[in-house]
């Protein structure tokens, strides 16, 4: 057989290849949207493309699956329940995938997404055993996906933990990422054991009642930009450059900077409704960063934008991002709305429903590929 793991430190994602030796064939599965690196792979190794599957439908990043089928005439496979718009083979849970000689057999591990599957890799000639296990986001390195991304279900997210422990200790553990927005507390290795997460893994210490708490106790914020990615994702958009996939220099300003802004300026509060109802700085507007690409359109090309949120880091992607797609003056206000408060200065209060729990921070730091969690 031949594997090889493909790390994009844009989104801290993994994806990776799988191929037969025997028949040169193929599978793919979760794949970004740069696909030329899994082109020139197959190309130079002589493998020809059979399967390509998401292991659910993506909220952090543009998948590149759609494409990569369409161009190789593979199949493009989802679990059966997927909620998405365009034709894709359906899987189900137990079922097997030939490839050559191997066997890729569908395990529906949902929590972090209801269509949630991990793929485990058994080569019958070596073993009848699986050698390893393509999770997705159900386990992570020392850490499990977020449930809380829409549709996500901490209870499902135990079932689906226990099920994997369950294998056999020496599986190796593949996940769909070793950074980002997706869990909260990746190690950041790409990869582990079965055995050792059964171990180490914090959340596999936990009983039910606990882990459902320890996943449901604060609200993330939501990742940048994920309504238009997810709406991609699903073919209910077509918006593939919502995905900060640059690291322009932004500039960042003061707080004291802010009082003697120029009132042309739109000062742009990217944190959650909830949030910016809880208080902000006067004059601010509201658009969560969650929703800057849909929204974007609401932005001025003709005014310099300030951006704020809570500590200053989601103002930074949120700046990033708007640099990335042509805004040029556009700013960053260091220290948000807690240094803001912090001096005492006034806060505007709004009437906004939402969650009372508190929001926590868990974006992740671009630049550097530090987990913020
Ligand atoms: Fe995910």
């Amino acid at each position: 057989m031949y594997f090889k793991q493909f790390l994009d430190e844009r989104c801290g994602c993994a994806s990776y290849l799988v191929a037969s030796r025997q028949s040169n064939e193929a599978a793919i599965v979760d794949p970004s949207i740069a696909v030329e690196e899994y082109d020139s792979l197959l190309a130079m190794r002589g493998f020809r493309l059979k399967y390509v599957i998401d292991t659910h439908i993506h909220a952090d990043h543009i998948s590149g699956a759609r494409r990569l089928a369409a161009e190789h005439g593979a199949e493009l496979c989802l679990y059966r329940d997927a909620e998405v718009t365009y034709p894709f083979r359906p899987l189900h849970d137990g079922e097997e995938l030939p490839l050559g000689q191997l066997r890729l057999r569908v395990l529906h591990t949902p929590g972090h997404r209801p269509e949630l599957i991990s793929i485990l890799v058994i080569n019958p000639e070596r073993s009848p055993e699986p050698s390893m296990v393509l999770t997705g986001d159900s386990l992570l390195v020392g850490d499990v996906g977020r449930p809380d991304f829409g549709g996500g279900d901490a209870s499902a997210q135990y079932e689906s933990l226990t099920r994997l422990l369950r294998l056999p200790d020496w599986v190796a553990v593949f996940p769909g990422h070793f950074e980002g927005p997706c869990g909260k507390g990746m190690c950041g290795r790409p990869s582990t054991t079965i055995g050792f997460e059964r171990l180490f893994n914090p959340l596999a210490r936990l009983d039910r009642v606990p882990f459902v708490d320890h996943l449901s106790e604060a609200v993330p914020a939501r990742p940048l930009n994920i309504t238009a990615i997810e709406a991609t994702n699903r073919g209910l958009a077509d918006r593939p450059w919502a995905m900060l996939t640059t690291n322009p220099k932004v500039q960042e300003i003061g707080i004291d900077d802010l009082d003697g802004r120029d009132p042309d300026a739109l000062l742009v509060d990217v944190r959650e409704p909830v949030e910016y109802g809880w208080g902000h700085v006067p004059g601010a507007v509201n658009i969560p960063q969650a929703d800057l690409a849909d929204r974007i359109e609401e932005l001025p090309r003709d005014r310099p934008l300030l951006m704020i949120c809570q500590g200053g880091f989601r103002s930074l992607r949120a700046a990033q991002f708007l640099k990335q797609v042509g805004f040029d003056n556009v700013a960053s206000v260091a220290g948000g709305a807690a240094a803001w408060a912090a001096l005492g200065k006034p806060l505007d209060r709004a009437d906004v429903d939402g969650d009372s729990r508190r929001i926590v921070e868990t974006e992740w730091a671009h630049a550097g590929g530090a987990s913020a969690a």
